[in-house]
């Protein structure tokens, strides 16, 4: 059966150029109506323009689809409201969130500034909050709503040059695993997507060849899943060049030690243990370590817990 959006109403945010613009152009394609936001701002996030945003409207206009074209910074909060309340004006309803807007301000932790750190957590972590925040009444009154947050291979297993990007990546990851548990009874579902593109972003960072292999259009089928009626929840899809695969984040079964062995010591005897990767399973909320490890203590000590 086809996936459509017949009817639905998504805002892409940076989807003037790179993955953003193949996402909303393939959101339009099957049916749903689109605000198209960019900054147009360079790579590393200063300046801004509205033409990449218009451009892209015109060629789902020129297509026969239905797109707006809107220049908030996803940073700015009272920016993104406004952008929230033009689709709200336009077509009374927000279905779809896809926040992909980002920058880069690579350097090494040593010589990296608290200033570009703290931009970077701005545009990524707190565009993609003040994004989903914007929409989060609406899709609860609608009783609808799919949300994908990007976050990206340096942030679950980081990269060189990355410690801004990374812990704002993986910040997202964050916020969808509580919003995951918060929207389930609005029938809100909020997943991630982990891309791997060549874009301007990563322009140069690999060899010809393989920038080719990675095309935008390669990745956005993962977003269309994601934002699809029967989309899964909390779920982090990896996509690139024509792959697909989940990342989970995995805790070991780990073992209880009595109360002399509760000791660094103790941990360094155990080691291979407590890492052992022989029953290692995603969790599915905090409480459920909690429970593990409670279980595992009484267990140890021989008393019942009700
Ligand atoms: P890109 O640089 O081609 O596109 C990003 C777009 O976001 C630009 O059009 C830019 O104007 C816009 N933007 C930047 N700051 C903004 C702001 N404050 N408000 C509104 N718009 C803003 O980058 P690309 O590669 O398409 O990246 C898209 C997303 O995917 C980003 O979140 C990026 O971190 C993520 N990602 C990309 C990877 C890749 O291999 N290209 C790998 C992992 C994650």
């Amino acid at each position: 059966m086809t996936i459509r959006y017949d009817g639905k109403v998504a805002i892409v945010t940076g989807a003037g150029q790179g993955l953003g613009r193949s996402h909303a152009l393939a959101l339009a394609a099957r049916g749903a109506r689109v605000v198209i936001n960019d900054l147009g701002g360079a790579k590393d996030g200063t300046g801004g323009s509205s033409e990449a945003a218009q451009a892209v409207v015109a060629e789902i206009e020129a297509a026969g689809g239905e797109a707006i074209a809107n220049g908030a910074n996803v940073a700015k909060f009272d920016e993104v409201e406004a952008m929230v309340q033009q689709a709200m004006d336009a077509w009374g309803r927000v279905d779809i969130l896809v926040n992909n807007a980002g920058i880069l301000r690579d350097k090494s932790f040593g010589k990296g500034s608290m200033e570009d750190f703290r931009l970077v957590l701005d545009v990524h972590l707190l565009g993609t909050v003040y994004c989903t925040k914007a929409v989060w009444d609406i899709m609860k009154a609608q009783e609808y709503g799919r949300i994908v947050v990007t976050t990206s291979s340096s942030g679950l297993y980081g990269n060189f040059g990355q410690a801004n990007y990374g812990s704002a990546k993986m910040g997202v990851i964050g916020m969808m695993n509580t919003l995951a548990q918060e929207g389930a009874k609005y029938n809100i579902r909020i997943n991630a997507l982990a891309p791997t593109a060549g874009t301007r972003m990563t322009e140069g960072l690999m060899p010809e060849k393989a920038f080719e292999l990675l095309t935008p259009e390669t990745v956005t089928p993962a977003v269309l899943y994601l934002v699809s009626e029967d989309s899964p929840a909390r779920t982090i899809l990896a996509a690139g060049a024509g792959s697909y695969a989940v990342a989970k984040i995995v805790e070991t079964e780990g073992r209880w030690l009595p109360e002399a062995e509760q000791t660094p010591e103790g941990i360094a005897a155990h080691w291979d243990e407590i890492t052992a990767t022989a029953g290692e399973r995603a969790l599915n909320a905090g409480f459920e370590q909690t429970a593990k490890m409670l279980t595992q203590a009484a267990e140890g000590l021989g008393i019942k817990l009700d």
